[in-house]
């Protein structure tokens, strides 16, 4: 195994024992996230839902349908990429998560990120970009305004650039979304071509 993978696997236990926070008492599983460890792409949400819940996985419900067939239109398989969540256990009745839960498990997404050192990093939505964007001093005033531009920066001692976008789940809710995620993918497919 290698050294990547071993480190890896070390931190999926820890946030399985994981109590730093009260969320782990009313979820089935955690979902530390899952892919490619030497992939340059990482792509971050925010948390659990129902069926990330019952299965481990990330992005396995309607949500993920939507970011599948995005990966799909750039010619990406899911796992090519590293799919992760800044939460790594379902807050009850899907609510959002609270700072304090945030900050608790935030150290488990930066190491994740240290493990895999990516040169792109994709935020999902308001959540995971405002914490992503705290972390590297860009004030955030809503996805809107920043969804669609690249910040090149140090992220947790890591170079990289970093491309908010809009929660794919959003889509399901208003279909004017959909033009502006194909958009965006289209950038993450330039972008990803830049370093190859
Ligand atoms: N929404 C997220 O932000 N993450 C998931 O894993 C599923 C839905």
């Amino acid at each position: 195994m290698d050294l990547k993978q071993k480190r890896m696997n070390e931190l999926i236990h820890q946030i399985r024992e994981c109590r730093k926070c009260t969320l782990w008492k009313n979820a089935k599983n955690p979902v530390p996230g899952e892919g490619d460890l030497n992939t340059s792409l990482m792509m971050i949400g925010e948390a659990p839902g129902y069926h990330e819940d019952i299965k481990g996985q990330p992005f396995v419900g309607s949500a993920g349908r939507v970011l599948d067939e995005l990966l799909m239109s750039i010619g990406i398989k899911r796992n090519e990429v590293f799919i992760g969540n800044i939460i790594k256990h379902r807050p009850d009745e899907n609510r959002d998560p609270n700072e304090e839960e945030i900050k608790a498990c935030g150290s488990y997404i930066e190491r994740q990120i240290q493990i895999i050192k990516p040169r792109l990093i994709v935020t999902l939505g308001r959540h995971s970009t405002k914490y992503v964007m705290s972390n590297v001093d860009v004030e955030f005033r809503g996805i809107s305004e920043i969804r669609g531009k690249v910040f090149e920066k140090h992220l947790f001692g890591i170079r990289l650039k970093i491309m908010p976008t809009f929660h794919p789940a959003a889509t399901l809710y208003n279909p004017t979304y959909r033009n502006f995620l194909e958009n965006d993918f289209q950038m993450i497919n330039k972008l990803l071509e830049e370093f190859s």
